[in-house]
């Protein structure tokens, strides 16, 4: 299960892929993407020649699988390229391979959040697919535990997927090719900009924002500001102004969960909040909207980093 080989001209059905980010949902791919043939290579932080991870999968699978990534050391173009660090990690942990990066390489960003690769210089021909994911995957260590498999979509805006997707989706659990990806992480944006600030604010899980009283109408004031901010973005196409009312149908739904920025605070990591409400915010600067409760959020969830 290691690399061998990497040049620009692979077939397109079977790539070598490189992985920036092997936590949680990197190993999970790293795993799919060796399950569907391909051949990857690790990007790690600091120079080494195995990366080992243990993957435990729920029940009804109970034996764990241990993979073994050699590490990239071949200094060859990097063709196919897996992002999955944390959104605020992006332009650090990529600095060091864009000179190794090929003209035309593909990038799967497959974090939450947006904006993250903003002012980071990529190849003029890049083709970039975003993905969108509701797995729950943790980590402690190289131990990587699998609660959720949902849904993951991607795509780049193209109705056809790339030769290398269908291999992928017949191991990868929950993945699907959607060619209108940006109105899925626009939806999945607008959610998490109103669920994770608040839980973690509040310190409580998902389903308990629906109190009926202040934690709701916070919501309501965050959803209110974003639906305004998104009216004007997408005037052309239109906005249906419903984020209070997908954010409380996820609160429902995952009721029991602890969201990723919760998570974050309570293990005293740094939170992704500037690519979701702080996406936002720098979006209503160039249209000239104030932003005022979640400016407020923002800064209330700084003070706890
Ligand atoms: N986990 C999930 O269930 C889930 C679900 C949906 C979306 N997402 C999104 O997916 C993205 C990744 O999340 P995650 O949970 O997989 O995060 P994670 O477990 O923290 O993994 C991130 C990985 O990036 C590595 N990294 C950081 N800086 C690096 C650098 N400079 N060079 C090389 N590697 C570097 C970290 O290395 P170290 O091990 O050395 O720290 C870590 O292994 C996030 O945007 C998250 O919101 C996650």
């Amino acid at each position: 299960l290691s690399a061998l080989s990497s040049t620009l001209k692979q077939p397109e059905n079977t790539p070598h892929w490189h992985i920036l980010g092997l936590g949680s949902l990197g190993s999970l791919s790293a795993y799919y993407l060796l399950q569907s043939g391909f051949t990857v290579s690790a990007l790690p932080r600091t120079p080494t020649h195995l990366v080992a991870r243990t993957l435990h999968f729920p029940l009804p699978q109970s034996a764990p699988i241990t993979l073994s990534l050699r590490a990239d050391d071949h200094g060859q173009p990097i063709t196919h390229l897996w992002l999955t660090v944390k959104a605020h990690d992006t332009a650090r942990a990529l600095r060091p391979w864009l000179p190794r990066l090929a003209n035309n390489v593909t990038i799967v960003c497959l974090q939450n959040g947006m904006g993250t690769l903003d002012g980071i210089d990529l190849p003029e021909a890049c083709n970039l697919i975003y993905a969108s994911s509701t797995n729950g995957v943790w980590r402690g260590a190289d131990q990587i535990h699998i609660a959720a498999e949902n849904n993951t979509q991607m795509g780049n805006g193209s109705h056809a997927a790339p030769a290398w997707f269908a291999p992928l989706q017949q191991q990868f659990r929950g993945l699907h090719w959607n060619h209108h990806i940006d109105d899925a992480r626009w939806q999945k944006l607008t959610v998490n900009a109103v669920i994770n600030p608040l839980t973690a604010l509040y310190q409580c899980r998902n389903g308990e924002l629906l109190d009926g009283g202040e934690r709701e109408q916070a919501m309501e004031k965050l959803a209110d500001e974003i639906d305004r901010l998104c009216t004007r973005i997408f005037s052309r196409q239109g906005w249906p102004s419903d984020t209070l009312k997908r954010s409380r149908d996820i609160a429902e739904q995952t009721a029991q969960n602890t969201s990723s920025m919760l998570a974050d605070c309570r293990a005293g990591r740094r939170t992704e909040i500037d690519f979701i409400n702080g996406f936002l915010l720098r979006q209503a600067e160039k249209y000239g909207i104030a932003l005022p409760f979640n400016q407020t959020c923002v800064e209330r969830i700084h003070k706890m980093h």
